[in-house]
This record gives C-alpha cells, sequence and structure tokens, in this order.
C-alpha cells in the first residue's frame, strides 16, 4: 500500500488513534463533527502544557510566565493570520467564538455605515449567529435584512447575488459553507458584487475552515470569522480577522481591563488593534492549543483531508441514497456537501430517529440545526445531519445505515 492509500481508502483509519475519545470508544460512530469537532491528542497536550509550564495572565505580567503567555498568544496570531491567508497578524482578534466575532461585527462595525433605508444581505442558509445579530442592527438602524435564496441545485447564483445586493446594500454576509446543506457558497462573488456598491463583505468561515483551505486575500472580503473548536481546537476560542483600516475605525465592543490606553475618572482611550477589540483576561491556553491544533491539520495536509472528506461524503450518499425511506437534503452532488450531510427519515420525527441512533452508539444531530429560516423556506421543522470529519471511516458510515435500518423497522415493524 502506498504511503497515502489510507486517505481514499475508507476502510483504513490511521486517524483516530490520534483522537483519544474516539481511539478509547471504538463502537462510537461520530458524525457530528459540524457541531463540534473532536480534539487530537497534541492539542490535549498543548492546553495542558500551557497551565503546566507557562500559565501566568498574558499581557500583563513583567516576569518570565507573563511574557511566555503573551509569546504563546503572539505565536497563535501569526499562524492564525498565516493560515487564512491574513497579511496582518494584528488583524486577528480572538473572540469565544464565531458569534460573539460576528456579534462584534454587527454591533461595533454595522451602526457605522447603515442608516434608515439600507440593506444588509445575507442568505437564507445562515446559521443564527450570521443572522440575529443582523436582524438586531437592523432594527436598530433602521436597515432592512433581504436575503439571497438558492436554486434548486442549492447554488445562490450570481443572477441571484445581482438581484438583490444594490446601490442601497451597505453590508453583504454570509457563509462560507452551509451548515445544513453543506454548499459552499461563492463569497468571492458576494465580495466582488459588494464592494461594486461600496458595500462591506462579512464571512463565517465556521464551516469552512474545518474542511476547506481558506484564503481571505483571495476572498477579499472585509471580515471573517470562524472558531477553534470546529477545526479540532477547543471551545471557548474563536477568530475574527477584519480589514486593519475598518477595525481601527471602529468602537470597542465590551470594555474594560487590557483594552484601554489610559482611563480617567470620566473617560477612557482605547489601545491599538487588536487588543482594543479583547477585554479582560485571553484565553492564552485556548490560542496556544488553537495553534497546535493547526499545525496538526497541516501536517495532515488540505489535499488528503479533501480527498478524504470527499469519499466519505460520497459514500454516505450513496448508502443513503439505497434506503427508499430516507429523503436526503441539499445539493445531489455529493462533492458540493462539504462534510454535512442533511435528511429525514419517513414519516419519523427527527428527534426519535438521533435517539434510536443513540442507543446504537451513532451520534447525529437532529433539529433546526440553528438555522430556522433555511427550514422553515425548505417547509420543514427539523432534520438529521450526519457530519464527517477526515477521522470517519466505512465502518462508522455502515453503522449509521444499519441504525436507520432499526429506526425504520421500529416504527413500522419491518
Ligand atoms: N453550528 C453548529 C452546528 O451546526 C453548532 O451544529
Amino acid at each position: 500500500m502506498s504511503p497515502n492509500a489510507h486517505v481514499t481508502d475508507l476502510t483504513v483509519n490511521p486517524y483516530k488513534a490520534d483522537f483519544p475519545l474516539l481511539a478509547n470508544n471504538p463502537e462510537l460512530a461520530f458524525l457530528d463533527s459540524a457541531a463540534t469537532a473532536q480534539r487530537p491528542a497534541v492539542v490535549l497536550d498543548a492546553q495542558r502544557r500551557f497551565y503546566e509550564t507557562m500559565n501566568a495572565n498574558p499581557l500583563r505580567g513583567l516576569y518570565k510566565l507573563s511574557v511566555e503567555a503573551t509569546e504563546a498568544i503572539q505565536q497563535a496570531r501569526q499562524h492564525i493570520a498565516r493560515f487564512i491567508g491574513a497579511p496582518n497578524a494584528k488583524d486577528i482578534v480572538l473572540c469565544r467564538n464565531t458569534s460573539e466575532a460576528l456579534n462584534l461585527v454587527a454591533f461595533s462595525f454595522a451602526p457605522m455605515v447603515l442608516r434608515p433605508g439600507d440593506e444588509v444581505c445575507i442568505t437564507i442558509m445562515e446559521h443564527h449567529s450570521n443572522l440575529v445579530p443582523w436582524q438586531q442592527v437592523c432594527k436598530r438602524t433602521g436597515a432592512k435584512l433581504v436575503y439571497m435564496y438558492p436554486d434548486k441545485n442549492s447554488v445562490i447564483t450570481e443572477e441571484e447575488m445581482r438581484a438583490k445586493i444594490g446601490p442601497k446594500t451597505k453590508i453583504v454576509a454570509a457563509a462560507q459553507v452551509s451548515n445544513v446543506l453543506g454548499v459552499e457558497n461563492d463569497v468571492k462573488t458576494m465580495a466582488k458584487i459588494a464592494h461594486e456598491f461600496d458595500a462591506y463583505m462579512v464571512v463565517d468561515g465556521a464551516q469552512s475552515v474545518p474542511h476547506i483551505t481558506v484564503d481571505i486575500a483571495d476572498i477579499d472580503c472585509d471580515f471573517f470569522a470562524f472558531s477553534g473548536h470546529k477545526i479540532f481546537g477547543p471551545m471557548g476560542i474563536g477568530i475574527l480577522w477584519g480589514r486593519h483600516e475598518l477595525l481601527d475605525a471602529m468602537p470597542p465592543f465590551l470594555t474594560g481591563g487590557e483594552m484601554i490606553e489610559s482611563v480617567t475618572q470620566q473617560g477612557a482611550t482605547w489601545a491599538p488593534v487588536p487588543e482594543k477589540f479583547e477585554a479582560g483576561t485571553q484565553d492564552a491556553a485556548g490560542a496556544y492549543a488553537l495553534n497546535a491544533a493547526i499545525t496538526y491539520v497541516e501536517s495532515l495536509g488540505w489535499g488528503a483531508i479533501e480527498a478524504r472528506e470527499a469519499e466519505l461524503a460520497k459514500y454516505c450518499i450513496e448508502q443513503l441514497s439505497a434506503l427508499p425511506f430516507i429523503r436526503l437534503i441539499g445539493p445531489a452532488d455529493p462533492a458540493a456537501h462539504h462534510g454535512a450531510i442533511s435528511f429525514n427519515v419517513c414519516t419519523v420525527h427527527p428527534h426519535d430517529v438521533a435517539s434510536i441512533l443513540d442507543m446504537n452508539d451513532v451520534a447525529i444531530r437532529a433539529g433546526h440545526h440553528c438555522a430556522q429560516p433555511l427550514l422553515a423556506w425548505m417547509g420543514i421543522e427539523s432534520c438529521c445531519r450526519a457530519s464527517v470529519a477526515f477521522y470517519n471511516d466505512k465502518q462508522d458510515i455502515d453503522k449509521l445505515v444499519e441504525g436507520l435500518k432499526k429506526v425504520w423497522s421500529m416504527f413500522n415493524g419491518e
């Protein structure tokens, strides 16, 4: 067998050994990585190493440990910047997660550019984290929220973009990859059209960063957000990248310690970017461990990750398509799924499906997937979602299929 044959051979899986939770639970088919991924030992070790060897409050102390903790954050910032193609590590803002990053943009940046009658244009497939903040900011500013809709192949066409993005548009915000449909939106074309109208482009990369190479310079967006926990890093660390001149002009989102330049009894001035947006003690251990997570995925290679996940999605969709009681949701082309495969079992509530699968050691997500407007638009209240990462294998998918056959026979007595 060639050294890389395991990549697309789904019967072989050298990856699970890197992930203690998966290695210790060989019976588990974990198919919910779009909600949160598992973490490899190198990430868990990094988190522990931070607290065991360099724990001190970053940015505050003048002693060696504090300097090391500060260094851990700065090195993480540099690596994250390289990873997403950001020109300057200083424009990498540490947040808790994608939701917080997008709220920062909506509440700090958007009021600077929105006036009554202006439009914010988003897609119907947004996760609530890239939807509710825009609803809120539109209510506060008198702007209108406008939606772009996909065609029958789940594609938001350039025609649809041009029909919705226009002279009134001030902000366009879109997920690069949908957490329900799995499709990749053409955010590069959206950014180009937005800029033709002097509007700003915000990209939610929560579901893209774990699955595809991201280059924000190529997308030419103005803001980009993602979460550490979906890319094999810890929970509680997220990233916002923004164009420097925009971050520089924006007021802080949260105020308090570490984000100031000086404070008097009645006022304060702000630290430069990114500290201006990082009030309070930062999750230095999380940043250090996220750095380790990125090093880990880079060591596997994006080509290998994308090839294996494409094979997994193809096999999963083939197997589910062979079950007459399954209704697949999203594009017919398995290559368009980026790890997320949503479906329903005819006449069985998704929560029942997930519970029965759980009894069979198969973990999937069921519900509205924090994308209620999308589901309402599709005419359903909820659905099941199996989501794969490179550490899944044929056995995981086969367990899902066996579990679904049991679901069907429990409800239909066949
Ligand atoms: N955004 C996560 C998901 O889609 C929680 O499951």
